[in-house]
């Protein structure tokens, strides 16, 4: 939820890491702050401020020099978006300074224990008691900062990244991590430590992994990660395979709008290589069902799955908010194969109910789109998808790729169950094919559509309906739409609408439907259900692929076989949801109160 980065090299430190905190700013944007050792021994230079990171850059004009820094962007958990509360949080010397991403447990314990041992806090942070805990050990320690942060790490419950430096040791960071993202750029005569390899990519390719409970120390030419006891532990080190550009906004107004638009070619990287059949070791007839669990527009894409991996592969499966799962005793056993989908890889309740589903011994073969994440580490199995890097705080092209992940999982189990004919297979390989060029389509005929969106700008509500699996669709539409243009939306299943929400309607209610394959019964249906809503003062907006004269206004979109509809629909849900955005005057990049990568419960 915090991004955090740290440098040390040969160069001045101020502009990797302000970079860094830039490309991580997706992660947490409501305050931000940098330490800077100046001269061996003496007090760092801080700087800290509430508010975006131009705040902090405004601050910054008359930084001394340093080649080596830390620095950190927050989404904050215990204590408000203030200067105070902003990291880097010091000891009471001031030459110990430490950032943070997740949430220590116990803090309120080590608290009370530090200030009986004399020790002055200044902010409402759960950070703080581990920055004074660091500062002590490292005294035990004769001043060795890796051991001490060990020894602390040992006392800490909860989740956390945590960067340290200490002026008496100016060219040395030292890192440790458990539960959250923590990631080693090697460079040359420089090295770097970030939440996400989008901090330094545009200095170095090469990444180390680090495992749960490691301690990290970079100097500029060195580093050495150990496990808690002190013992050395040889680290996976692998190369980035997109580069710097794919991070910046390539003459969009907003990475929103640009990732939009890379869907066509999210979708066809993520089909390449795939469409003949998934490399697995799997055995999916041993499983008796599978859970999907997953969070957000994650799991909007997982109720998608469920339909065509019911329908390809005839296996029951059930769509799970990961944040509830594990709390409810749920019924799995080895037999169970369970799916997670996470585009960062990182966020903490499908993390956890990762682990809950393996400590009962199901087999995980997860859907991340970080390459070395998390939950790809240790899942079973997993199936990469190629949106490459989404920093649009709003997920679109990840959605994308996510739902063609679910077909390929679906087709993959249907032909290895023997449940689809070649036939079958051939005629859904062919319509996957497709895909990108129809998108493609839909983005080239979008724009009546931001037209039309803005004059409803100022409306209470939007709802969204849709049937079968435009019913997941129409949540994505609301979900997108909530976070963007903070107001109140809903997505209903159609034919839901008469037992409760109906009332919902009023005269001028925007309805955004989306319409079922021409001809089919549930086209039907919800044609009744248009003319119901109608009835009470709707104003509808259908997303079709015919052409369809019920509505009030209608987006065409190229026809596909039912089940891969979302992927086309979707987009002109993503259109009005920024528009909508635009229109309101908001963040589109970076919503109020959201951060993309939730590591915290
Ligand atoms: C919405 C959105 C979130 C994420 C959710 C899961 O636009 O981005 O709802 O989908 O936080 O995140 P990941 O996929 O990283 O696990």
């Amino acid at each position: 939820m915090c991004g955090i980065v740290g440098y040390t090299g040969k160069n001045s430190a101020l502009n990797p890491v302000v970079e860094g905190l830039r490309r991580l700013e997706y992660r947490g944007y409501d305050s931000a702050g940098i330490a800077l050792p100046t001269e061996i021994g003496k007090p760092l230079y801080i700087e800290k401020r509430a508010g975006k990171l131009k705040n902090l850059e405004e601050a910054l004009a008359k930084t001394p020099n340093s080649t080596s820094g830390i620095g950190h962007t927050r989404w904050a958990t215990h204590g408000g978006p203030t200067d105070t509360n902003a990291h880097p949080h010091l000891d009471n010397d001031g030459k110990l300074a430490l950032i943070h991403n997740g949430i220590i447990e116990n803090y309120v314990q080590l608290r009370a224990e530090l200030e009986k041992r004399g020790h002055k806090f200044k902010s409402e942070t759960d950070t703080e008691s581990v920055v004074h805990l660091l500062s002590d050990a490292r005294k035990e320690n004769n001043g060795d900062l890796a051991a001490a942060m060990r020894q602390v790490c040992k006392q800490l419950k909860g989740s956390f990244t945590l960067l340290a430096i200490h002026s008496d040791n100016p060219s040395h960071i030292v890192g440790a991590r458990r539960n959250s993202p923590l990631v080693v750029g090697v460079g040359n005569g420089e090295n770097f430590l970030a939440s996400d390899v989008a901090a330094f990519i545009a200095h170095t390719k090469v990444a180390l992994e680090l495992g749960q409970d490691e301690v990290v120390e970079i100097t500029p030419t060195s580093i050495e990660v150990t496990n808690l006891a002190g013992q050395v532990v040889k680290s996976k080190q692998y190369e980035i395979s997109w580069d710097a550009s794919a991070a910046e906004r390539g003459g969009f107004t907003h990475f929103m709008l640009k990732e939009i638009y890379e869907q066509p070619k999210a979708i066809s990287d993520t089909l390449i290589g795939r469409l003949d059949g998934l490399n697995l070791k799997l055995k999916f007839k041993k499983f008796e069902k599978i859970v999907i669990i997953a969070c957000g527009t994650a799991y909007n894409a997982g109720l998608v799955g469920k339909y065509a991996i019911e329908k390809w592969g005839q296996i029951p499966v059930d769509v799970e908010l990961a944040s509830e799962y594990r709390y409810r005793e749920p019924s799995l056993d080895k037999k169970t194969l369970v799916i997670p989908i996470s585009q960062s890889g990182e966020t903490m309740d499908t993390l956890m109910a990762l682990r809950y589903a393996k400590s009962k011994g199901a087999t995980i073969f997860s859907v991340c789109n970080t390459n070395g994440s998390t939950i790809g580490r240790e899942s079973d199995a997993v199936l990469y998808t190629h949106a490459g890097p989404e920093i649009a705080v709003a997920s679109t092209k990840a959605f994308a790729t996510q739902l063609i992940a679910m077909y390929l999982i679906g087709l993959e189990i249907g032909k290895r169950l023997d449940n689809l004919s070649k036939k079958e297979v051939n005629a859904i390989i062919e319509q996957l094919s497709a895909l990108p060029a129809k998108v493609e389509q839909v983005l080239e005929t979008v724009e009546p559509l931001r037209e039309l969106t803005r004059k409803f700008k100022d409306v209470e509500s939007v709802l969204f309906l849709g049937r079968h699996v435009g019913y997941p669709t129409a949540l994505e539409g609301a979900l997108k739409l909530k976070e963007l243009a903070y107001m109140h939306a809903e997505g209903f299943a159609g034919g839901e609408l008469k037992h409760g929400p109906i009332a919902l309607i009023d005269k001028g209610t925007p309805v955004v439907a989306i319409m079922p394959a021409e001809h089919s019964v549930l086209a039907e249906k919800m044609a009744s259900n248009i003319q119901e809503v109608k009835a009470r003062g709707a104003v509808v907006i259908a997303i079709s692929e015919f052409d369809f004269v019920g509505a009030d206004h209608l987006i065409r979109i190229p026809k596909t076989d039912q089940l891969l509809q979302p992927v086309l629909a979707v987009v002109p849900l993503q259109v009005i949801a920024y528009e909508m955005a635009v229109a309101r005057r908001n963040d589109v990049d970076q919503p109020r109160n959201l951060a993309k990568s939730v590591t915290v419960e």
